[in-house]
């Protein structure tokens, strides 16, 4: 073996010694037995003399590479091990290094208690694309083309018949055609409308709308349904208003208003003093929606209904202005930690 041979497995040997050591004891020792007055580095070097001149030249430069690697590799081994601490340096009483982590923001907060009390009542998740076909977006909705109740929704076009949807209702339409009763469903998810942005309107926004289809359901269920949500949501004395409306999707249709959670129903800036805040849009299927969907409307009826999360949220949490959630200052965020 040549001495450039030796140099080279000295090197990995002291390299493997230093990775392996962990005190700085053990790091002079290395030091002492390779580069030491006494060490192999330092006997290789010591033969030099006795070498012609070229091959002198060159095993000298390597032997001082290899000193000046090893030495390196122990001053910054040294220095990790300096900056660590030993066990019995350690004060367990002393407070951690706060870490910020992630939260969830208050609107998916919302959204989740939401489903979470649906959940509780039997109802199962399903989702649908954020861009839309006209199709199921309106048209089997019982939206006729042309029809005025499209003005109803403001609606952001993407391309010839696609539209970012205004509501999440077109899920229904999507699950009904696929499955068959008894189906029991809630679809949260992301809306959107072409609408002049202030403190109560916004351009996207949440919905959770709820179906549920099977033989024989009447509007008693789907009071029943409304009256169990709002009472599991809003705390068991919250008292309920149905009043008539109109959606092309469901006949006959109504809007609810829970009693002020402010004032509970006695007037104020919040209820505008009626007593009452409306909180979402319901009503019996349209036969139309069961039979475009190819559910026998004559066998099968249902009921549905659709809640804005920012709304709910707006009134859970007296928030006075919409925009407050996309803004993302972190000192309103902060609250709902
Ligand atoms: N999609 C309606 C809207 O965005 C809300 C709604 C009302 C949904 C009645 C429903 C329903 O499922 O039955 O204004």
């Amino acid at each position: 073996m040549s001495v450039l041979d030796d140099l080279k497995n000295l090197e990995s040997e002291a390299l493997e010694r230093i990775s392996n050591s962990g005190s700085l004891d053990a790091f002079n020792e290395v030091r002492v037995q390779f580069l030491g007055k006494k060490g192999s580095i330092t006997a290789v070097l010591k033969t030099l003399g006795k070498l012609p001149v070229d091959e002198r030249k060159l095993i000298g430069a390597s032997a001082n590479a290899v000193r000046t690697n090893i030495e390196e590799n122990i001053k910054s081994a040294q220095n990790k091990l300096s900056t660590c601490k030993t066990a019995s340096d350690f004060d367990p009483t002393l407070p951690g290094t706060a870490q910020p982590i992630g939260t969830i923001h208050i609107l998916n907060q919302v959204m989740n208690d939401i489903c979470r009390t649906f959940y509780g009542m039997g109802f199962e998740i399903a989702k649908g694309p954020d861009v839309e076909t006209d199709y199921y977006n309106f048209e089997a909705l019982n939206f006729p083309p042309d029809h005025p109740a499209r003005d109803m929704q403001d609606t952001l076009f993407v391309e010839n018949d696609r539209v970012l949807r205004t509501h999440t209702t077109p899920v229904q339409a999507r699950f009904l055609e696929t499955h068959k009763p008894p189906i029991k469903i809630i679809t949260p998810g992301k809306t959107f409308r072409n609408e002049a942005i202030s403190t109560r309107a916004h351009v996207a926004f949440h919905q959770v709308d709820g179906f549920l289809v099977d033989e024989g359901v009447s509007i008693a269920d789907l009071k029943g349904a409304i009256v169990a949500f709002c009472k599991a949501f809003f705390g068991e004395d919250v008292k309920l208003n149905f009043r008539p409306s109109f959606f092309p999707f469901t006949e006959p249709s109504a809007e609810v208003d829970v009693s002020c959670i402010l004032c509970k129903g006695k007037g104020c800036q919040l209820c505008k003093y009626t007593g009452w805040l409306e909180i979402l849009g319901c009503g019996m299927i349209d036969p139309n929606v069961l039979d475009n969907a190819g559910i026998d409307s004559e066998k099968y009826t249902g009921y549905a209904f659709g809640l804005g999360v920012e709304r709910i949220a707006m009134l859970k949490y007296k928030i006075n202005d919409i925009r407050l959630f996309f803004n993302n200052d972190i000192r309103f965020l902060r609250q709902f930690i």
